[in-house]
């Protein structure tokens, strides 16, 4: 898409989960023909984005004190004779709109994560201080039809989002509620895309839905992710596809296959089992026990000997005892992460379980949680250090903290530095890991290198 120079300055802060990360990219979009250009400065803004997040009860208290923040911001530049426009996306939008707007009157507009293609027209009103502020509609299709399928990614990675909307009904879990139900973008529009990131560069993409691997766009490959990402594993300069977060019970044999034989399908699942205990797994919702989980890492094992395994956690959820936590723990040393993201359980109004008796206390939590932690770190760590000494392909994505140094990606998703040249930015390159420290390697380039 290209624009006239940017005559009006935006700025979007972004909470919460990959998705949002793309559809604030997406909402760039969407307002750059209206002649708004980025800004890392909200105090000289135009218009300010907070794309928001509801997942837990502190992800959506920091979106209120910020508001806070800006709404000082708004009146900075109004005594200086300028405007600011604020609006408030994403799952706190969706969830709270009306609340947001009572409890922060200085927000002009507020838009769900399934309705952002409307900004401009909304824009468009609160200018005129007339019309229906607040777009909140669950309409995923329009959204997509509204978006060009062409991208501006400024890296050699890129977010698309193929699929959105959650059907499970987790009982602790508000994104059925902020995102609306399951839906699926058509295989077509979603290779129109990724060839457009290509094009520009794009090495790697990862596909993003709250239930990725429940994605069921038609599709000539066959049905499903499996089919999608055979296809797009077809387009010139598309190497690594990655996916996240999938749902142990959408995780079907036609996606296990591929991972043992599409070879820029990398080997690294997110698959979230949230506990151990099929007593918790129950009251949970989650449809699957802690015995499936592992037959299913099993399989998948089988298909993909070296695959990494990543997950969520939950502690504290209502009713979680002393043996449903080390049930928990015992899952994990029988599974054995390489990375994992720990949750305490968080009260959700509207939500079933935050109805449930036997809400656990905080302190129990925290205990619980450290417990975790420990264990999962030390997975983490002994993942890493098995690379040592092994030759990896490694992504360059960007320059590292130090002059001369890169840093890329694994195929396993770890951060890897090496002293490398810049014109490597883009390629995939051999790197011998020679020390490992628990969030990433470091390296050195195993080719003698051609001259830039
Ligand atoms: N759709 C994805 C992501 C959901 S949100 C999935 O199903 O995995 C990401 C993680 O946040 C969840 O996996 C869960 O571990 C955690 N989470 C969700 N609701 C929560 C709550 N109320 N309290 C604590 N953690 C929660
Ligand atoms: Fe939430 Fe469960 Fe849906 Fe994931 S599967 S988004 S945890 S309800
Ligand atoms: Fe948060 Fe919504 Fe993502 S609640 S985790 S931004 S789907």
């Amino acid at each position: 898409m290209s624009t006239a120079a940017p005559t009006k300055r935006l700025y979007i802060k972004t909470y919460g989960c990959q998705m949002n990360v793309y559809d604030s990219e997406r909402m760039a979009d969407v307002l750059a023909p209206l002649g708004y250009g980025m800004t890392d400065d909200p105090t000289h803004a135009d218009l300010v984005v907070l794309n928001t997040c509801h997942i837990r009860e502190k992800a959506t208290e920091k979106v209120y004190s910020e508001l806070g923040r800006i709404r000082e911001m708004k009146d900075a530049r109004r005594a200086a004779g300028h405007a600011m426009t604020i609006a408030v996306a994403g799952c706190v939008a969706q969830a709270e709109g009306e609340e947001i707007m009572r409890r922060q009157p200085a927000v002009d507009l507020v838009v769900g994560p399934q309705a952002y293609h409307q900004l401009p027209e909304l824009i468009a009103r609160s200018h005129r201080a007339r019309g229906e502020r607040l777009a909140a509609d669950f309409a995923p299709e329009a959204k997509f039809d509204a978006l060009a399928a062409e991208r501006n990614p400024t890296g050699v990675t890129a977010f698309l989002t193929v699929q959105e909307g959650c059907d499970k009904f987790c009982t602790f879990c508000v994104v059925p509620y902020t995102r609306g139900g399951e839906w699926s973008r058509p295989a077509a529009d979603i290779e129109a895309e990724a060839r457009s990131l290509a094009e520009k560069g794009v090495r790697e993409v990862t596909l993003l839905g709250q239930n990725v691997n429940a994605y069921n766009g038609a599709n000539d490959e066959g049905e499903g992710l499996a089919g999608l990402a055979r296809r797009l594993a077809r387009i010139p300069g598309i190497d690594r596809i990655r996916y996240t977060t999938s749902h142990p019970r959408d995780m079907d044999d036609a996606l296990i296959a591929a991972h043992g034989e599409v070879e820029a399908l990398m080997p690294y699942l997110h698959l979230p089992v949230q506990s151990g205990s099929d007593r918790i797994l129950k009251a949970m919702n989650r449809a699957h026990t802690a015995e499936s989980y592992v037959r299913l890492i099993e399989k998948i094992r089988l298909a993909r000997p070296d695959i990494a395994l990543s997950g969520d956690f939950i502690v504290g959820f209502p009713g979680e005892r002393d043996a449903d936590f080390e049930a928990t723990l015992q899952l994990i040393r029988e599974v054995n992460y390489a990375s994992a993201f720990t949750f305490k359980y968080s009260r959700r109004p509207g939500t079933p379980a935050s109805a449930m008796p036997g809400q656990i206390a905080e302190d129990v939590k925290d205990e619980r949680l450290a417990r975790l932690n420990a264990l999962l770190d030390e997975q983490a760590r002994a993942f890493n250090q098995s690379q040592v000494g092994k030759t990896l392909p490694v992504l360059f994505e960007r320059a590292g903290r130090y002059p001369g140094q890169l840093i890329g990606r694994s195929p396993y998703l770890q951060a890897v530095h090496a002293t490398a040249p810049d014109h490597l930015i883009g390629q995939i390159v051999p790197v011998r890991i020679e020390s490992a420290a628990r969030m990433s390697l470091s390296g050195a380039l195993t080719q003698a290198l051609e001259p830039a």
